[in-house]
């Protein structure tokens, strides 16, 4: 399989993708997050056969008073994980992360399913495993280089 990882200039390019993996059922605007259309939030694709099979997205956000990014909206179609696609987006944001710079550490809330897939690039869990209210149990993660 063929992937190709790009930025996109519109979170509107991503955001079907993202709606379907992450908030299934719902309606497409409740996958908006607020930093989407800011200045700074960066937001990935990866393409298989011109199709966008996976994606997401990078903010400046501050962690615990200090400059950082974030990393939110990961998501890859059923039928196309666990084929390394989501790895090449979280690298692709990670390498973005580590230009612009904006602090020396990226963090996200991470579905407790998904922390080993975190752990592989370089995160590590921080306190607790917490809930997010209609979406379950998530762990705090950060990557610092
Ligand atoms: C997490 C996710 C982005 C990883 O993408 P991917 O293309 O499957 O990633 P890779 O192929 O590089 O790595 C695969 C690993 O991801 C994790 N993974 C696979 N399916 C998953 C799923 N449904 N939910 C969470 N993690 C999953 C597993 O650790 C998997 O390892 P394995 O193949 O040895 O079981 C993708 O599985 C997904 O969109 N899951 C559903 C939404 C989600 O949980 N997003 C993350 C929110 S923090």
């Amino acid at each position: 399989m063929s992937v190709e990882v790009t930025e996109v200039s519109s979170v509107e390019e991503i955001l079907g993708v993202r709606a379907a993996v992450l908030r299934p059922g719902q309606a497409v605007v409740a996958a908006r997050n607020p930093q989407d259309g800011e200045a700074g939030a960066i937001h990935v694709c990866a393409v298989v056969e011109g199709r966008i099979v996976g994606c997401g997205s990078l903010y400046p956000a501050k962690y615990r008073e200090m400059e950082a990014q974030r990393i939110r909206g990961m998501a890859v179609l059923e039928g196309f994980r666990s084929q390394g696609v989501g790895s090449l987006i979280l690298e692709a944001l990670k390498e973005r992360a580590i230009f612009r710079g904006v602090g020396r550490l990226v963090w996200l809330n991470a579905r407790v399913r998904a922390i080993p897939f975190y752990e592989r690039a370089g995160f590590v869990g921080v306190g607790e495993i917490f809930s997010i209210e209609g979406i379950g149990p998530h762990r705090l993660m950060i990557f610092r280089w």
